[in-house]
Parts: C-alpha cells; structure tokens; sequence
C-alpha cells in the first residue's frame, strides 16, 4: 500500500497539474502545525523561486482546484508566504486504516523479501562475566533482527562467542595450579580423556576472576597462559578437551541467560569456528599483495583519500605468530560467506569497537572475501550508565550477574504494582517479570542506540510517560476494554469516519506505521518504532479519557470505536513484538 502520505501527495500534485504546474512541488509532509492543519505542502516557495512568480499566488490557484476534492479535503487554504494547508476528511482517512487493517503487515511494502542477511549480536565471552554492554547489544540485536523479519529478509541470527581468548588459557593455566592431579596435565597421558568437566560451572566462575587478577601481577603466570592460549589454539589434545568442558557448561548457561530475556539465535557460532580458515586466508592475503609485513606483524593498509584522519593498518598478525581479533573477525566473514552468501551483514557492538569494524570492513572489501556491492554495517552502541555516570554495576557490585539485574527490577514492578492495588499477589508474581523485562528493554531501546544513557529503575518502571510499562498499560487497557465489550473483530468489523478530532488523530498517528517503520528498519533505529509507540498510546489515552466507548448508546458508533481500538492494539503489538517486548493480560 502506498503511504497515507503520498496518497494525499498524489492528490496535491494532480492539483499542481491542473492549475498547470509541475507535479512535482506537490509533495506533503506531516504538518508542524498540528493546531492548523493535518498535512502541508511546501512546494509553491520552491516553483515560485524557478519560476519567478508570486507563491502566495501559485498556492492559491491550486487550492482552488484542492478545493473542488470534497470527498478527499475537509480543508485546503493557502497560508503566507505561500503554504498550503491541507486536512483530510474523516471519511478518506478512515477507509486507509481499514485498508491498512485487512492487508498484511498493515500494507507495509518491503523491498528487502528475501535479502539474504546475517546479524551478529550477544558476542559473550564465554567463562568470563557478561557485563551491560553483552546486555545492550542482545537487547538491541533481537530488535534488529525481528524488525528485518517483518520485512520478509532472509536473517540469520549469530551469537559470535568469544571463545578463543586468552581466558582459556589463563583458565587452563590456573586448574593447573589448582588440581595438578587432573589427567589433563599428565603428558604422559595417552587414553580418553573424561567425559565429565573437572568443575561446575560454579567453580569455573571463580577461575576466571582469579586468573585474571593474579596475571595482572605475575607476568609469568601470563606469558605461561598466552602460551598454553597458542596451543590450543593449534589443536592440543588435553586443552581442547578442557577446552570442550568448558565450553559445554558455559554455553548452556548463557542459552538460559539469553532465554530469560526472549533473546534467541539460529547460530551458535564463535571465534573458535573462524580458525580453520586464518592460514590460508593469511598465505592468500601476502600472496596477493593485500598484507605486508610491518616490525614482524603482518598488516593491510586501510586508510583511504577521503579519510579526515589517518587510519592505522589493519594487522591480522602478530609478530608472535597470534592471530588477533580482526584476524578473526575476516575468517568468519570466509566461513560466512561459504555458508550462507549474504547481501548484507550487520554487527551490533560497543561504539568503541568502531575502529575495529572500520578495519575489518575496507580489508574484507579490499581483500575480495566479499563482492562490492555486499552491505557491511556496524551499529555501535553507547554505555548503559549508573545514575553515578559509571558503566552501571548491579546491587552485587563488579559483575554483572543479568539474573540480579532482572531480579531487581521486577522487584521494583511489583513494588508498584502493589501500589497500584488492582492485581492480586499471584497475579502480581506472574506478570512483574514481564513488566520488568519490558521496562528494561524499553529503556534501552528508546534512546538512539549510539548514545550512552542512564538506566535508572525508578524512571523505567514508571507506568506514566516514555516508558515501557505505560506502553503495556496502554496495551492491556484496550484488552480489556475489548473483553468487557466482548469484542471479536469479524468480517463485518468496520472502522466508521471518526466522530471525534481524538479518534482522527488516532488514526493519524497509526496511519504512519508504515512509513514509521520504514525509516526504523532503514536506519537500524528501533528508537523510531519506540517513538512512534509512545505518541500513539498518549493520544489513545487522550481519546479514551474524553470519549464514551462502553456506554456509547449508538451501536453504530460503539463498535467502530471497538474496532479502532482492536486495530490500534494490533498495530502497537507488532511494534513490541518486534522490540522483543511480550505483553501480559492484566497490570
Ligand atoms: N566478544 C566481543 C566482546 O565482548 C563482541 C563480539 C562482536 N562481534 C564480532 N564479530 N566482533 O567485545
């Protein structure tokens, strides 16, 4: 379908034809003006400019021509400088929101059904602590990914472990010293090793920490692990085998993890997976001319012309002989295409990583591992802060334990809930964990995803203003207003022209889903669909708040009234569907 939008635009610029203009200038945009008018049209400043005439003048000859539109414009008038001020009737934009409501996806058109599209998101590292940044980039991943399945994309979800670091051999380095006995480091040993981890995952939690903190001061202790990191890395028969337990136990947990907050992903990849392809791909590379060798490390040069700063090489390996993190990232990018030959990759990551992507980008480009016209996107995103300014620390202090962060949060819900004093202590219980989860996914993803923000409980688990729970109260509201109306929307369910201006702004607002989404999806910006949710639910307070629904006495006009609230509850669960946010069925 076509956006409401240009339909109006389509009507002006015929305007434009008749009074003998180019159809062109008649392009509409939502108005700045809300108070005047609904749409404007700008375009007589413009062609008055080309064609030396008077706008005011252009603007009204095509009004007059607007005006003879009665079933289309309630109003058009010509406004100075040379505006056109346009308002649609309530007929016109009622028979669009029932078009809308019978297509699927609400007519959105999409020109990406089938673009093939790999998303790399979640990035833990496996046996090391998840901190708010594994936080914000499944949160906001999961979003970008369901927002290119409603536009039909073929995606392909990748969690892109890290597992392949220095924490595994500091790990193996430390079980060393802590149970010497363990078969794993008799040399001697030649039969199966166990097929139970010689930890749980409790214990293994403990080795991390402790290894990393006792490196920072025996630097033998850590040229010891970046040699034993080495050496499973080449294959060693005992560490790959702790290697595998570790990563058995860990991979189970961060599923959970990932479960509890409705995060999933088709690939459980890793950097592990990207080693069979570094050899060649570094022979190729030096091969080729693409690398060269710089001080003992192998590198590629980058930088291009156009660049306002110099941007350093991209070195895929060490003078030791290690592979690095962009190393890693190309290879899997080798592995990815094989797989799967997307048209566009996607990697949600800190913004700080933005130097790295800006490498492994131009040296994929440059190296061929992708052809010229494959879309290579990083969306970077800011820190989530405490309310002290600092990367933001759960009540446990140091790591962040996601269940703690969940836990405190629905604490905080049901603490409001209670207050609230309409839900009972069972029902409470059963839907604070929703509310809380929303509340934290709504505050992340309403802010523009480069920006850091502060995530402040309070303000989240509001039920009043930009916030999560007030989207869902809004959401369960017309729920049960449905249910006590007994409402099910059938064939014969219409969407009469609205009675009200609230129940015409209403459907306003939903007219520009799709548009609203297109830009979202455009731009990877879910903050958008945040937005456009929260002006929707305000005016749909403000339409409730001054309008008979129930006790409206005229059939007629009651069940249109249902019927736009059914599809106004539509259109805003697919919004939160696509933000991953789940909805309960009382607050
Ligand atoms: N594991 C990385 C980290 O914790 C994030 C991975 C991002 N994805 C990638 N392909 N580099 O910072």
């Amino acid at each position: 379908m076509k956006l409401f939008t240009e339909l109006v635009s389509d009507k002006v610029s015929d305007a434009f034809e008749k009074a003998g203009f180019d159809r062109e200038y008649g392009t509409v945009s939502s108005s700045k003006r809300p108070d005047l008018c609904e749409f404007q049209c700008n375009g007589c400043m413009a062609l008055a400019k080309k064609e030396k005439k008077n706008p005011m003048e252009i603007a009204e000859a095509v009004v007059s021509f607007l005006s003879e539109e009665t079933e289309v414009f309630s109003k058009v008038e010509a406004a100075k400088p040379g505006f056109i001020n346009i308002s649609v009737t309530e007929k016109f934009i009622s028979e669009y929101i029932n078009n809308m409501w019978n297509a699927d996806k609400f007519g959105y058109e999409s020109d990406s059904e089938g673009r093939k599209t790999i998303i790399d998101y979640g990035g833990a590292n496996v046996a090391k602590p998840l901190h708010v940044g594994h936080l914000r980039s499944a949160v906001i991943g999961e979003s970008i990914k369901r927002m290119y399945k409603f536009a039909g994309a073929d995606i392909v979800a990748d969690v892109h472990l890290g597992d392949w670091g220095l924490q595994m051999g500091l790990i193996i380095e430390q079980l060393r010293t802590d149970k010497p006995d363990l078969v794993y480091f008799d040399s001697e040993y030649k039969g199966e090793y166990p097929k139970e981890p010689p930890f749980t995952l409790d214990e293994l939690e403990q080795i991390y920490p402790k290894a990393s903190a006792r490196s920072k001061e025996d630097k033998e202790f850590l040229a010891k692990a970046q040699d034993t990191t080495l050496r499973l890395q080449n294959g060693d028969r005992a560490y790959t085998a702790i290697w595998n337990h570790i990563m058995a136990l860990s991979k189970a947990d961060l599923k959970k993890n990932y479960d509890n907050l409705d995060v999933s992903f088709d690939v459980w990849k890793g950097e592990s997976d990207a080693q069979p392809f570094i050899n060649a791909m570094l022979k190729d590379f030096e091969d080729r001319g693409i690398a060269y060798e710089s001080e003992g490390a192998l590198v590629v040069d980058i930088s291009e012309d156009t660049d306002r700063k110099e941007l350093p090489p991209c070195i895929v390996r060490k003078s030791d002989g290690a592979a690095l993190y962009a190393t890693s990232d190309l290879a899997t990018i080798i592995d990815r295409e094989q797989t799967y030959n997307p048209k566009e990759y996607i990697y949600v990551a800190d913004k700080r990583q933005e130097l790295h992507f800006t490498q492994v980008f131009r040296t994929a480009k440059k190296a061929g591992l992708v052809s010229e016209d494959t879309s290579l996107r990083f969306l970077g995103f800011g820190t989530m802060n405490g309310k002290d300014g600092k990367p933001f620390k759960t009540r446990a202090g140091g790591v962040m334990r996601l269940e703690y962060l969940i836990e405190d949060i629905k604490t905080a819900v049901a603490d409001k809930m209670r207050e609230n004093n309409r839900l009972s202590e069972d029902e409470i219980n059963e839907t604070a964990g929703i509310v809380g989860l929303a509340a934290l996914k709504y505050g992340d993803l309403s802010n523009q995803a480069t920006r850091d923000y502060i995530f402040d409980i309070d303000r989240f688990t509001s039920f009043e203003g930009n916030t999560g729970p007030y989207i869902l109260y809004t959401v369960v509201r017309i729920k049960s207003i449905l249910e006590k109306a007994g409402y099910n929307r059938g064939s014969d369910s219409v969407i009469g022209p609205a009675f009200t201006d609230k129940e015409k702004e209403l459907e306003l607002k939903l007219s520009g889903f799709s548009g609203v989404f297109a830009e979202s999806f455009k731009e990877l910006a879910p903050h958008k669909i945040c937005q456009f949710m929260y002006e929707a639910a305000d005016i749909f307070n403000g339409f409730y708040h001054d309008t008979n629904i129930l006790n409206e006495s005229d059939e007629y006009i009651k069940n249109s009234r249902l019927a736009l609230l059914a599809f106004t509850k539509d259109v805003l669960t697919a919004c939160l569907d696509m933000l991953a946010i789940k909805c309960p069925d009382k607050m």
